[in-house]
This record gives C-alpha cells, structure tokens and sequence, in this order.
C-alpha cells in the first residue's frame, strides 16, 4: 500500500512538475533587481517603499522606523492622508517574511502611481490633508524573514498566529495548540524532520506530502498546516509564547501617534499574504462576511470567521493570533470600530508550498548536507513569489484595487 501511494505521489509531482516547471524543483531562474515596484531583497523593498512614501511625508513623525531584530532589521511604518482622520486604513505586507515580495510591491506601486497622478480620482481626494482618510503603511512587518527568506521572524514565530490575548495564551499552554492532534501526526515524519536538508529532500518531500495526505486526509493536513502549532518552537506555524517584537513596534506608533488617531471612528485592516490558491488570483478572508461588502468584484471573499465554504479559506476554523486581532490584542489605542481583511494571492499548488516550507525550515534549524541553504531559501521565495509579468501584474491590480475599496469603504466614517 505504502508503496504504490509514493509511486502515484511520484507520478503526480511529475505532472505537476511538467505544470509548474518554472518553480519545480528549485531550478529557478535568478532573481534580477529592477526599477519596478517589486523586490528581490529585504534591502531593495525598503529602498523603494521608502523613496515611493517619501513626497508625502508631511511632519516629521510620519515615518518611523523600528529596529526589531538583534542585527538592528527595521520596521518602517509611515502615515499618509488626512490632518485628522475618521477613517482609516492599515495597509501591511511583510507579516511573513517572504511573501513581502507581494505586499511591499503593491504598497510601492501604488503610492508610485499616486506621486505620479494616475491613481484614482476620488480616492486621492479622501485622502487628502482636509479630509477624512488617513493611511497607516506597515512595511515589511517581518523583516528578519524578509531578509533570510523566511516564512517565520528571527524567533522562528509565524507572526499571523501571535497576536494572542492572556487568555488565549493560557489556554494555549494547556493544549499545544488548537490543532496538536492533528499537528502531530505530520510533525516529525512531515514537517520537521530533526536532522539537515539533503538534495533528495526536495523530491522525495513531495510524494511523503502526498502518502500523509492519503493516510490522514486533506482536511486533517490543512487544519494541522494553517492553525500552527505552540509546543514546538523549531517545528513550522509556531505561533511563539509571547507577542514579539514586531508587534511592540507596530505598539509603539500608535501609541506615538494617538493624538492624530483620537477622532478615527472607523479602521480598515488590510493585510497581504501570498501562497494559497490559484497563482495570481486573490482570495480576500475578511474577519465577518459583511466586510466582502466593501470589496465588491473580488473573485472570492470568504470570511473565515464562520462556516467556511471555499477551498482556501476551509480549515481555518481553529486559528487564533491573526491580523485580524491587531486592534484587540494590542494596547493600540485606536478608538471606533474596525475590520479586517486577508487579501491572499495563489502562488504554486499548495502541496509545492508546504513541501518549500518544510526544507527551509530544516535547512534552518539543521543546516544541509550536500547542496546550500541558499536553494532551500529560493525554493521558499519562489513558492511565494511567482516571478513573471502576468502575476506581478494581477498582483498589482488587485492590490491597488482593494487598498482603494478600503479607502472608499472608510471615508464614509
Ligand atoms: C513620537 O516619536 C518621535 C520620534 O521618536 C518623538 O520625537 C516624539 O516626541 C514622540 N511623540 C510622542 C507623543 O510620543
């Protein structure tokens, strides 16, 4: 039975192989800095968003940078619209590392067009310096991952599951995690192999995916993969036992800036993500299902909050510590009521993606053997970056388009 599983596993990775061939197998083409909005370093997606925020910029307080990890790696988190908002939106990219390439690339095309006047209209009235939107930019929330071509924080912390209130902690400590019967069983056969990533791994990882998938079923693979897990800090989606650092500095602007946020009555969180559904195509995963309201033409927007009912957003039933939680769980001071939005782009199938995720992990924790880090880091980047114009372009679009929908969503505040 074993047997016959890892062989229709072969034969099926093959025919994804042959689909995919670009990203297969880690035979990825370079990554080639250019003056276009998106990024191949942590370096280069800090330089461009903060030369396309700079004109602007209108006090000095606008921009702020926070260092979060021991080599000094910056948060930088910048303001731009009303003198004194009602609505306001939260634009962030980065909250996982590499799939910055995505959201710090919608965040700099777009102020790009907006200095270059060929944004929206009447998105670029509401924000204004005497209306009423303000914009909080959140760049490259994680960008120690950014930098390294992780998924997780210089803690090995999968920041979309840590924003946890006291008592979600506890409860935590007690269970491992809402999902560690499930986790556990992909745990050290799967996931986290405790020893160094060698060649065969980034074949071989695959059709063991599938044999697991077969044995546990899709369901069981997908709640263990997208609700983390608390009781193994090497083992991947670790959701940290404490909020860390990233989230301190996203704390401490707010706080900085309250005055200026003292009359907001209404927040928009959005939050950019890569890796799950089909390549280029967006999934919006709102906090309620009244918030698709606000994103009318999306392809999907399902709330993951209640009953689930599309593939990308099924089995998220038991996560805590997302996004969505950033005004709840964080003292930030922001008055009024606030939504929260996912906006998701599919990357590479997500077998492909776990499969990434799993030997950069090991390569992380355990070093290699016999090829470099360095492919399993571009093996990660590419499962999260599809790197072609066709993508890049429906990334833009779709980004660009949703952060004006928030805009428009909240001037009305
Ligand atoms: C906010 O931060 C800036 C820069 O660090 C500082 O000069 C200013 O005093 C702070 N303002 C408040 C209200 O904390």
């Amino acid at each position: 039975m074993g047997v016959t599983v890892y062989f229709l596993g072969a034969v099926i990775v093959a025919l994804l192989g042959v689909w995919q061939s670009e990203s297969f197998l880690y035979t990825s083409h370079e990554c080639v800095a250019n003056d276009g909005p998106f990024s191949c370093t942590y370096e280069e997606a800090r330089d461009k968003f903060r030369a396309a925020i700079t004109p602007f910029l209108r006090d000095a307080n606008d921009m702020q940078s926070y260092p979060v990890s021991d080599e000094g790696l910056e948060i930088d988190i910048a303001y731009i619209g009303s003198k004194a908002p009602t609505g306001l939106v939260i634009h962030m990219s980065g909250t996982h590392g590499v799939e910055a390439h995505a959201g710090a690339g919608v965040q700099t095309d777009w102020l790009r067009k907006l200095s270059e006047g060929t944004g929206g209209k009447e998105v670029t009235e509401f924000i204004q310096p005497d209306r009423n939107v303000g914009i909080v930019f959140v760049s490259l929330l994680n960008p120690y991952g950014m930098k390294y071509g992780r998924r997780f924080n210089e803690n090995s912390v999968d920041l979309n599951r840590n924003l946890l209130t006291d008592k979600q902690w506890e409860s935590l400590k007690k269970s491992g995690g809402n999902a560690k019967k499930e986790y556990e069983q992909f745990d050290v056969p799967l996931f986290n192999p405790p020893r160094p990533a060698v060649w065969s791994d980034s074949w071989l990882t695959l059709p063991k995916a599938l044999y697991y998938t077969v044995i546990y079923g899709v369901n069981t693979l997908k709640t263990a993969v997208v609700t983390g897990q608390y009781y193994n800090p090497k083992g991947i989606f670790y959701t940290g036992d404490k909020i860390q650092p990233s989230y301190q500095a996203v704390t401490d602007y707010f706080q900085n800036r309250s005055e200026l946020f003292s009359n907001v009555r209404t927040t928009m969180i959005v939050d950019v993500h890569t890796g799950l559904g089909p390549a280029g195509i967006d999934t919006l995963m709102p906090d309620s299902d009244a918030v698709c309201n606000y994103f009318p033409g999306a392809p999907v927007c399902d709330s993951h909050a209640s009953e689930a009912t599309t593939e990308v957003a099924a089995g998220y039933e038991l996560v805590w510590g997302t996004t969505s939680k950033l005004i709840t769980a964080l003292p930030l001071g922001i008055p009024g009521s606030h939504m929260h939005v996912c906006q998701e782009f599919g990357t590479v199938p997500g077998i492909m993606v776990v499969n990434a995720l799993v030997l950069e992990n090991m390569a992380y924790h355990y070093g290699t053997s016999g090829v470099s880090r360095e492919t399993f880091q571009q093996g990660l980047r590419d499962a999260f970056y599809v790197r072609n114009d066709a993508w890049e372009e429906l990334v833009r679009a779709r980004g660009a388009l949703v952060l004006e929908q928030a805009i428009v969503g909240v001037s009305k505040a």
